[in-house]
Formats: structure tokens, sequence, C-alpha cells
């Protein structure tokens, strides 16, 4: 069966029809990685279960022929209001990974942001895209690593830097212990031997990963005089590797162009970014990955808008499964939305076909929803469209 026809309709109607796809193709710690939250995993529910507490407000009996989905976002011109959220380590989801990923989002008019985690070469992955690019930035390898980073991303083309700062160390990710993602990536054959039988079982993934090379250095993460950081455990590369707003004034004299902050949850927080220079800012929790028991995302959002008073554009990712999601958070004040897991899921089934499938699929869910809605334009959605809980509002 082809890549594209594995997850054409009807096999795929919706996001979620991909995840057992996704599944289906990855070895059990790969797939964890990817679907798994922190600790009890209370947020990653939250952030989509929250969407449920909003209900729509339609108009009804008006016609129009087209909506109009765009969106703008630094200056660029988006065909649709979501952008690719980094996703780190997507090479072992697929072997195209990161660059099937940005090429799959400039067909469709948005823009990827790459994962200072990447197994491309950032140059490649900037030249596989008609779409805008930009990079998300972890301090691992310390200060020097950032520098030789930042000035490549420049020379590139990349149009913003992404820094994340809800994580000063990995959260708990309780399925990546069981399953032996550390042990996988990092481990000698002996460490790995118990969790090798998982692998097996995915001979598919088996080929195009031995194909692909193995476990690759990290491209993006060049410590002067020592080369690409070897593919290590996760946790143990940020534990050293927390941002704070010190580095964040070093990180804008050194990057000079836009800088979005990702991880926002609180006004004060997003004040704090508003003063130290941000053009934009990510409400995130990092998809439920990182400290548990946090605001849902799209819970969080109407304190930020509030609080940066339009100065900054707000963007928010987590939770986002349908084109329904996308319109709250706008109803609510987002300029975008990033999606992680909802192309992931579509990169590890299908390549750049199930990238594609998954855009394809918030996109009409997007087009019939504003239909629904009575709304001609994304521009205009507002408050107005949505009941938004009592205990919600932003005194
Ligand atoms: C497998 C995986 C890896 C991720 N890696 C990164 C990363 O390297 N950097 C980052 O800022 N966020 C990372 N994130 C968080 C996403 O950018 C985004 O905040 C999150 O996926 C949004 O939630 P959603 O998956 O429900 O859409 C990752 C998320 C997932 C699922």
């Amino acid at each position: 069966m082809t890549l594209s026809r594995r997850v054409a309709s009807p096999r795929v109607v919706c996001i979620e029809d991909l995840r057992p796809l996704a599944r289906r193709r990855l070895p059990t710690a790969v797939f964890n990685y990817l679907d798994g939250g922190a600790e009890g995993e209370v947020t990653l529910r939250e952030n989509c279960r929250a969407f449920e507490d909003l209900c729509f407000r339609p108009r009804h009996a008006v016609s129009f022929p087209a909506c109009d989905l765009r969106t703008r976002i630094l200056g660029f011109d988006l065909s649709v209001p979501f952008l690719l959220a980094p996703v780190g380590y997507s090479r072992l989801m697929n072997p195209a990974g990161e660059v099937a990923a940005a090429r799959a989002a400039g067909l469709a008019g948005t823009a990827y942001i790459l994962s200072t985690i990447s197994g491309h070469r950032l140059e490649d992955v900037k030249a596989a895209t008609s779409g805008p690019v930009f990079y998300q930035l972890y301090l691992m390898g310390g200060r020097p690593a950032a520098e030789d980073v930042i000035q490549r991303a420049k020379a590139a083309g990349f149009s913003a830097l992404v820094v994340t700062i809800d994580t000063p160390l990995a959260g708990m990710r309780e399925r990546d212990y069981r399953n032996g993602m550390k042990e996988l990536i990092s481990g000698g054959l002996w460490e790995k031997l118990p969790f090798l039988s998982q692998v097996l079982k995915r001979p598919g993934w088996l080929i195009n990963f031995l194909q692909d090379g193995g476990l690759r250095p990290l491209p993006n993460v060049r410590v002067p005089g020592k080369g690409p950081m070897p593919l290590v455990d996760i946790n143990a590369a940020l534990a050293s590797a927390a941002i704070t707003w010190a580095d964040l004034r070093w990180i804008r004299e050194l990057w000079r162009g836009p800088l979005v902050v990702k991880g926002v949850l609180t006004g004060d927080d997003a004040r704090r970014a508003v003063d130290e220079g941000a053009a934009a800012i990510s409400v995130s929790n990092h998809g439920g990955r990182q400290l548990d028991c946090v605001s849902a995302s799209v819970r969080a959002l109407p304190e930020v808008v509030a609080a940066v008073k339009g100065q900054v554009e707000v963007w928010m990712d987590g939770g986002i499964r349908r084109g329904t999601d996308v319109v709250k958070a706008i109803c609510l004040g987002a300029r975008a939305v990033l999606c992680g897991r909802a192309y992931a899921y579509g990169l590890a089934a299908a390549g750049e076909a199930g990238v594609s499938r998954a855009i394809e699929i918030l996109r009409a869910d997007l087009e019939r929803t504003l239909h629904l809605l009575g709304c001609p334009s994304l521009t205009k959605l507002d408050r107005s469209y949505v009941n938004v809980p009592a205990s919600w509002q932003v005194t």
C-alpha cells in the first residue's frame, strides 16, 4: 500500500485515526515517547478535555461562498492559522523526519518550527520547504553551542527564534522509563537487550531506521571543538540547559530577529516576556510533558491575552486535535496555534504523506466549522462566538 493510501479517507477521517496507525508502525518506546506526558498525565488529558468546556454560539441563516482561513504571524501570511510545533527526535518517527514535516508545512502554506533535538541539519530543513521556518532553541551544549547554531540559523534564513522556557529539566515521562527509551537511545547493547523485542516486532520501522544509518548525533548541537552532540538521554542533556530571563537578553542580542517565548502559562511570565522583547508568546505546557497538573493551555490563554494587552502576538499549543479546537483558541484571542502530536502521528504513520493528511484534516475541519458557525473569516472570530465558563473570566 502506498503511504498516501495508508492515511487516506475513509481509513483516516480525523486526527485521532492517525494515532493507532502511528502505534502500529513504531516500537513501543518510540510511540509512547510521542504519545505520552509527564507523571499522571493530568495535564496531557486536560489539554484536550478543556476545549469541551467551551461551547459555540453560532449565527445561523447566513450564507457566504468561501471562508477566509488566512492569518498573519510575525509578518508572514499563512494560509491556515496553525503551524507545526517543534517535535524532538522526529527522525526516530520517520527517517525523513523534520525535512518531511517542513516540506509538508510549506506545501500547505504554513510554517514549521525546528526543534533543537533534530536529526536533520537545519540547512537541509530550510532547503526542503517553501514556507517560513523558525528555530526552537534549548541551551543544550551551553552558550558556545547556542552561539554556533544561532549564527547558522541566521545564515540559513530561519525567520524567528523560538525559546522554550518550560524545560529547566525534562519532565518525568514515566512511559519512557517503563519502555526503555533511555536505554534504546544511549545505552550499550547489554542495557538495550531487555527492550530489543519491541524493535524486532516492527520490521518496517527497523529496516528504515537501519537504512537511515541508525542512531545519529544531533547535527545542530555542536560544541566547538567537539562536533555534533551524540544522541543522548534527553534528561541528561536538558538538565544542564535551563534558560533564564538573563539568557534571553543575551540570545536577543545575538539573534536580533523576532524572538518567540514558548511555555508561558501566567500573565506575569507573559508580561516579563514582553518586557524582554518577545515578538510573540506561545501559551504552552509542552503538551503536558513537563510539570504535570498545570492548567490546560486553552484555560491559561485568557489570562495571558489579557496580560499582554495586544502588545505582542499570542499563540497557543496543547491539545489541538480538531479544527473546532483551533477556532475556540482564536475566539479566546490566539493569533495562531501550534500542532504537535496531531502532525507527528501522521509523520509516524506515513512520513510526509501523513503530515500532509493531518494538515488537510485540520484545514477541512476549519472550513466546515466556520461555515457552520456563520463566520466568513478567521479575523472576525471573537468571544461572542463561544460561551466561556464564568470561572475562566479574567477580572
Ligand atoms: C514527541 C514530542 C517532542 C517534543 N519536543 C519538543 C522540543 O524539542 N522542543 C519544544 O519546545 N517542544 C517540544 N514538544 C512540545 C511541542 O512543541 C508542543 O508544545 C506540544 O506538542 C503541543 O501539544 P500537542 O502535542 O497536544 O499538540 C514536543 C512534543 C512532543 C509530543
